[in-house]
């Protein structure tokens, strides 16, 4: 595995030509680092799940350069999914879409939908077109993480979770810290009304309020028959720690909190974001840190609101499952 610090227009280019080949890039986003591999690869998408510790039927997200490539993975796109594309896209958003034949079951986990994604990242935005440029359809892309562990949201944490795992032919692309810090927001598109199925910063109110499109919220007894969706499962995104959401720390624990919340003597403040967009980009970070300087139990003081407060509350709820 090779770490590229500090990425050009050459670095992107023997990238594309690696995944190209049937290796895996990881590569940032603006919401957290994926693994990528060639979407239409078997055998490549076969080592990403072995790397990743992941079930073989959990779908993969497709990631493409631009909307104009969504209808090679997608069919029966409805209007109100063309509107969320216009709106949101690139950006932190992932529709469910009945899926064409170039989704093939290694990558839907036999499902007839698939999951695609159009990232705002520079870098995963050339990564993609030049990937494009030379024959490819799509990438798929986790996040650059174990099966069931936190998001890597700078390049050091995705060395931290897969170096003992990638091939020597695989490589990690450095393209800073996240911007968003959580994952796309995920919305079902293959029925009449579109549905939240996984928080984001894309939120219902920012949907309803720039495209007139009403989106049902995460319905978990459907949902849960639905899809299989590990981002989806009760326990997820858990640091080695262990994650409360009430109680009062005592010396030694850690502690994540907005910046307005004092630091009782002893215990270890992980992080003080000033807002629900830093509380966001700095949350996976902090409960890493947790876990390299092995304190054993941490303390979270989840943020309110309607914004990406939604996802924050939704990950801290996984994280404290176990
Ligand atoms: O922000 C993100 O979405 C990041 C970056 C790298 O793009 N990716 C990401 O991928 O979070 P992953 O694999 O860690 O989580 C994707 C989620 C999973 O819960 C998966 O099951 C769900 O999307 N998913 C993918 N395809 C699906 C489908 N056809 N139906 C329902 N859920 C699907
Ligand atoms: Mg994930």
């Amino acid at each position: 595995m090779t770490h590229i610090s500090s990425c050009t227009a050459s670095t992107i280019k023997d990238a594309a030509t690696s995944l190209r080949s049937g290796n895996l890039v990881a590569f940032p986003t603006e919401t957290v680092y994926g693994l990528g591999v060639d979407a239409t690869n078997k055998g490549a998408v076969a080592h990403l799940y072995q790397v990743k510790g992941r079930p073989s039927d959990h779908p993969l997200i497709v990631h493409i350069s631009s909307m104009a490539n969504l209808d090679k993975w997608a069919r029966e796109i409805p209007e109100y999914a063309i509107k969320l594309a216009r709106a949101f896209w690139p950006g932190p958003m992932t529709l469910i879409l009945p899926r064409t034949n170039l989704a093939m079951d290694f990558i839907t986990g036999n499902q007839d939908s698939v999951g695609i994604r159009v990232p705002s990242h520079p870098l995963a935005s050339a990564l993609l077109t030049e990937f494009e440029e030379q024959g490819g359809l799509g990438v798929a892309a986790p996040s650059a993480n174990r099966f069931g562990k936190v998001s890597p949201t700078t390049a050091d944490a995705v060395v931290e979770e897969l170096s003992g795992y990638l091939s020597p032919a695989d490589l990690i692309l450095d393209g800073g810290t996240c911007q968003v810090g959580v994952e796309s927001t995920i919305i079902d598109c293959t029925q009449d009304i579109p549905e939240i199925l996984r928080p984001g910063a894309i939120t219902l109110d920012l949907i309803l309020d720039q495209t007139g499109v009403l989106v049902k919220e995460n319905n978990k007894t459907s949902m849960q028959e639905k899809v299989r969706a590990p981002g989806l499962l009760e326990s997820h995104y858990a640091p080695n720690a262990t994650v409360f959401l009430t109680g009062n720390p005592k010396s030694g624990d850690g502690l994540i909190a907005l910046d307005s919340y004092l630091t009782p003597s002893g215990v270890l403040r992980l992080a003080s974001p000033k807002n629900n967009q830093e509380y966001a980009r700095q949350l996976y970070q902090a409960l890493r840190l947790a876990d390299t300087r092995g304190i054993e139990r941490v303390f979270v003081i989840p943020p309110t609101g309607r914004d990406i407060a939604l996802a924050i509350n939704d990950r801290l709820k996984r994280c404290t499952q176990r």
